[in-house]
């Protein structure tokens, strides 16, 4: 049994109140807002979650001294614009031993700081877990089967609250990836907003799906940039949160983008909800840490424009569409994922996104012997990554009027079987040359120097152009 104090007394706090009392633990609730406190005393009901009463046994204080005395968990559950003042209040009666647990999404819009690094820095000297999942209050306060991420970068801490929290209804995973779950609980909410604006424009269920993989991939682009981990983004805290925010009846943040969509201001939409929209508050930061990291996040954007700008959802919408096209997955990505845990850890290149140096050659690499190697084993040393442009059979016979001893597959297979040499593309004919500088982020491009001069023009391409000498014992 854990002796807990839950701070805030809105939805969250009281359906967590209610649940971690049911499941043995001593509870109190403090609220900023005295007349609260004596509402919820005398009525036993949260205002917003009218189906739920709240067990005699959870206690109530206005006095945040008394409430966090001996507990073993503070559980912060403040909407994220009360979460610094709130800290500070509370930070005089911090004892150590104790653990804060962080409920609230968002971001800080001028510091930039995710609500647990508030909470570090308002109150030193005791850990601060965040939890987030796809968790409705409403389906908490009925019991119904729920997962939630207690993240913490010391894994036994997150363990810690882990075992407070799980009971037969809540099931509680641990992450190490803290400011991961934070981006994700705090973005995903600006992701429903937009899919609500779909739903109140009338469209379907085709644009939700669209809207929550592609602001997933908007979440996970900018997350990368930060240090966060992937998977973060396609778990619980990621996608998972996501789906709930952007699909629920139950999301404020859907609610309010449908009443946008609606025809609604956004003033009026946010009146009309009656309760944080943290959607709308996280906007300013996603904005600014979209533009300090360059990253492309045209879903918060349009979201932004129609919130802060007056723009009409129906240009947003018309704008997203009508973007430049562009791939899903980028080859080179692809191909890469193998290898990219190895890779990165190499130096930053300025022009390199991934602090990877991509180098490539062409030839046709028939009957594969020790000159070949070697030139191969030189090109891939002026990089990290070397791709080898093999000549196909038609090109071959068509444009050099040669006749290979081996087939295409044969000299592929044989080539990819060289360990500097990463991945192997078609060369089908002498102008793609130019393409394949951009469609595989090419940073050098290596030939042997038969072919000096030849292909210097790559270099108005953005590429270094390098012609190697032959192997010396070759001649
Ligand atoms: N509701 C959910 O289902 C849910 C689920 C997961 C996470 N969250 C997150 O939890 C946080 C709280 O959400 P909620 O649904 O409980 O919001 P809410 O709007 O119900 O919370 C309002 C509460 O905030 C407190 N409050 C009001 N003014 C205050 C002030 N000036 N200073 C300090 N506290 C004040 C009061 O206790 C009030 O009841 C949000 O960040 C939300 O994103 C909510």
């Amino acid at each position: 049994m854990s002796k807990i104090c839950v701070i805030g007394a809105g939805t969250w706090g009281m359906a967590l109140a209610r649940m971690l009392y049911k499941s043995g633990h001593k509870v109190v609730v403090w609220s900023a807002l005295p007349e609260e406190i004596d509402q919820l005393d005398k009525t036993r009901m949260q205002k917003n979650l009218p189906n739920m009463i709240i067990p005699s046994g959870i206690e109530f204080t206005k006095d945040i001294a008394q409430g966090c005395r001996g507990k073993d968990i503070l559980l912060f559950a403040v909407p994220s614009v009360y979460v610094r003042n709130t800290a500070k209040i509370a930070a005089h009666f911090v004892e150590s031993g104790q653990i804060i647990v962080n409920v609230a999404k968002g971001i800080e819009p001028d510091t930039l700081c995710t609500m647990s690094e508030i909470l570090e820095q308002e109150i030193e000297g005791v850990p601060v877990v965040a939890l987030s999942g796809p968790t409705h209050a409403e389906e908490v306060a009925m019991d119904l089967p729920t997962t939630i991420v207690s993240a913490h970068e010391d894994e036994s801490i997150a363990q810690k609250v882990q075992e407070v929290f799980t009971n037969p209804v809540m099931r509680v995973y641990t992450n190490t990836d803290v400011k991961g779950v934070e981006l994700c609980g705090a973005f995903k909410n600006i992701i429903a907003i937009a899919s609500g604006i779909s739903a109140g424009l009338g469209y379907g269920d085709n644009t939700e799906a669209a809207l929550i993989t592609r602001g997933l991939a908007e979440m996970e682009r900018l997350g990368l940039k930060l240090g966060c981990h992937p998977n973060t983004f396609s778990g619980l805290a990621g996608m998972g949160d996501l789906i709930v925010t952007a699909t629920s009846r139950h999301s404020r943040n859907n609610r309010c983008g449908y009443l946008i969509g609606q025809g609604y201001s956004p003033e009026d939409a946010i009146k009309q909800v009656g309760m944080v929209v943290e959607g709308i508050n996280a906007i300013p930061a996603a904005m600014k840490l979209a533009q300090m990291h360059s990253i492309n996040m045209p879903i918060v954007f349009a979201v932004n424009d129609i919130v802060n700008n007056g723009g009409s959802p129906e240009d947003a919408v018309h704008d997203l569409m009508g973007r430049e096209m562009t791939t899903e997955i980028p080859k080179p990505i692809i191909d890469l994922d193998h290898e990219s845990v190895l890779i990165s850890s190499a130096k930053d290149y300025p022009n390199g996104e991934e602090g990877i140096k991509r180098v490539i050659t062409y030839g046709t690499f028939d009957r594969l012997h020790y000159g070949h190697i070697n030139q191969l084993r030189r090109a891939k040393a002026l990089g990290d990554y070397l791709i080898v442009a093999l000549s196909t059979d038609e090109f071959n016979w068509a444009e050099k009027h040669k006749k290979c001893y081996f087939t295409y597959e044969q000299r592929k297979a044989l080539v990819e079987s060289l360990r500097y040499v990463d991945l192997v593309i078609p060369e089908e004919n002498w102008e793609q040359k130019k393409t394949d500088m951009h469609k595989y982020c090419i940073d050098t491009f290596v030939i042997g120097d038969d072919w000096k001069g030849k292909f210097d023009y790559l270099k108005d391409e953005g590429v270094e152009v390098i012609y190697l000498p032959k192997t010396p014992e070759i001649g």
